[in-house]
Parts: C-alpha cells; structure tokens; sequence
C-alpha cells in the first residue's frame, strides 16, 4: 500500500498569509516517517510550486479574488491527485487553504466518478460567486464541485463532478444563510456540532457512511479542515470557530472511515503555522499528523 503525498504551499483562496506554510510544518513535523512506520510506502511529491503560476493580472471577477491564480492551482492540483489515485495510491494533500479542494476532489473525481466526499469542517464553504460576502474562494469550493457556481472565467475546466448525494458534512457550526438555502435546496446532508452533541459521534458516522456509502464499498475522500476541530484542540488556522469536535471526534471521524477500507483521498487542509503561539502552532500540526495516522490506520490498541 502506497501512499502519494502533495504538498500544496498555497494560500491564495484567502486573505491571511502563512497558510501556504501548513504542508512544509507537517512534513518537518516527521509526518512521512511516521507513515513509513505504520507501513506504508510514501511517495512524496515534494511541495509544489504553486507561486509560478501566479498570474501577472488577476483583477477580481464579480467578488472574486484572485480567481485566475486559484483556478490555475487547483487545475494543476487536480492532475496531480488524479494521477495518484489512478496509480492505486491513496492521494494525501497537505494544504493550504480549502479551495484546494477544488482541484483533490475533482483528481479523485476524475477517477472514481462515484465516490463520496466526506467534508469535515466548521464552514460548508458552499457559497457561490453569487452569494459570497467575502470573495474568498475557499468559502465556495463546494459550489463549484457540484457545478452550481455558474460560469466564472477560467474555471471551465472543472466542471461539476459532484452530486448532492455523493456529499456529507461533519462538524458545521458557521454557516451563512445563503449557504443554509443552497443545503436545503438540495436536500444536502450535513451533521452539524448539534447532531454530534445529540447522537454523539459513533452514531453520526454511521449515519454519515449510511448516507454516502450504505455497503461500504463506495471509494471515499474525506477533505478535513481543521477549523472542523474546537480552537483548544487546533488554534492554528484562519477562520476558528468556537464550539467544535474535540480531539477524540476528530481522531473517531478518520479511524471509522479507515475502518471501511474505503479510503482512496485525504486532504489536511488550513493549518495556518503563522497564528497563535508556537505551543499552539505545535498541538495544530501534531494534530495535523495524527489526523492522518488514523486515516493510514493507526489504531489505539
Ligand atoms: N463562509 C465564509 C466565507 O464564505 C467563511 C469560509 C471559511 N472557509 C474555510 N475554508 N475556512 O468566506
Ligand atoms: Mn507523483
Ligand atoms: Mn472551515
Ligand atoms: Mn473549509
């Protein structure tokens, strides 16, 4: 079993700088040897150089911003994971800001047309180009996967792979009205921080893969943002919102989803190792890492 690691040093999809550093911290951090010791065999593809494709003009298209340039890297971004997963190899991309996701969710997409994608996160980051207060692309990915974005210069090429059944949320506690219409418009399955604490997470995830992969035979992407977790448990990120999964919700998310052997993409994404103190900046990344090693099928015992 091989694992291919992307390293997306990018914050373009958001106004904060030092989310580019995220995937440069957690491979410090000893993530691949830790992978390695698991069992794995890791393909690294190093960490991509994403400022070259920086356009020279990338005026804002309607709110917008830097639409081109994040257009451009998630293309690229979704070659790259395309081609793990069409090796077999488990796609790992350490982000960066969330509209990465962009490009990982259409690379697995591309292979795997009937995946489910698992979406752990504080935010839904469904807003359109429309309904966007902030312009920040990392707020929208999911629009554009499910091709309601309408059309916005450049982005052609990625065209909605994504269902609404093929889709469930975990851990949403901020989400913004238009956002919350789109949800219901859709009939969009989301356990927010209210189902956790109601059902608790053991129940919530077999709910969550009844949804999107009732015989635990659909290949799945599980794209995590950090900010999904409560800022006492990962302080490091941009956009923290109070009220969210502890550590061991976090951990039960991945290791049930290891559990069903589905598992073909993982995305880390908004670890921002710029915010907060350095023992914050260390207990984001180490979480970072052990996220991913109950993915790769660390267990507690
Ligand atoms: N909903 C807000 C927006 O559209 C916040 C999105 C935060 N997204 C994230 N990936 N952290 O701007
Ligand atoms: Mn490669
Ligand atoms: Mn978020
Ligand atoms: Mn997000």
């Amino acid at each position: 079993k091989t694992v291919g690691v992307i390293g997306c040093p990018f914050s373009g999809g958001q106004p904060r700088r030092g989310v580019d550093l995220g995937p440069l911290r957690i491979i410090e951090y000893g993530l691949l040897e830790q992978l390695i010791d698991l069992g794995w065999e890791v393909e690294f593809d190093g960490h991509r150089n994403l400022e070259k494709l920086r356009p020279t003009y990338d005026p804002d298209i309607g709110k917008l911003k830097q639409p081109r340039f994040v257009s451009k890297v998630c293309r690229e971004v979704s070659k790259t994971v395309e081609s793990h997963v069409r090796k077999g190899q488990l796609a790992l991309t350490l982000g960066g800001d969330h509209s990465l996701a962009m490009g990982t969710v259409s690379g697995t997409f591309a292979v795997h047309p009937d995946a489910a994608l698992i979406w752990v996160d504080a935010h839904a980051d469904i807003n359109t180009p429309e309904t966007t207060t902030s312009g920040n692309i990392h707020g929208c990915p999911v629009s554009f996967l499910l091709g309601i974005a309408g059309k916005v210069e450049g982005f052609a090429w990625l065209k909605g792979c994504l269902r609404p059944e093929q889709l469930v949320y975990i851990g949403l506690r901020d989400v913004d009205p238009p956002e919350k219409k789109i949800l219901k418009q859709y009939g969009i399955k989301a356990f927010s921080m209210h189902e956790v604490d109601k059902y608790g997470i053991g129940k919530v995830m077999e709910m969550a893969l009844d949804h999107v992969c009732p015989d635990r035979n659909t290949p799945i992407h599980l794209s995590f943002d950090v900010d999904g977790l409560d800022p006492s448990v990962a302080p490091s990120t941009g956009t923290p919102v109070r009220g969210g999964l502890t550590f061991r919700e976090g951990h039960y998310i991945c290791e049930a989803i290891c559990e069903t052997g589905c598992l073909v993409a993982v995305d880390i994404m908004e670890v921002n190792p710029t915010l907060q103190d350095e023992a914050s900046i260390e207990e984001t990344v180490t979480i970072g890492c052990s996220l991913v090693r109950s993915c790769l099928g660390e267990t507690l015992l």
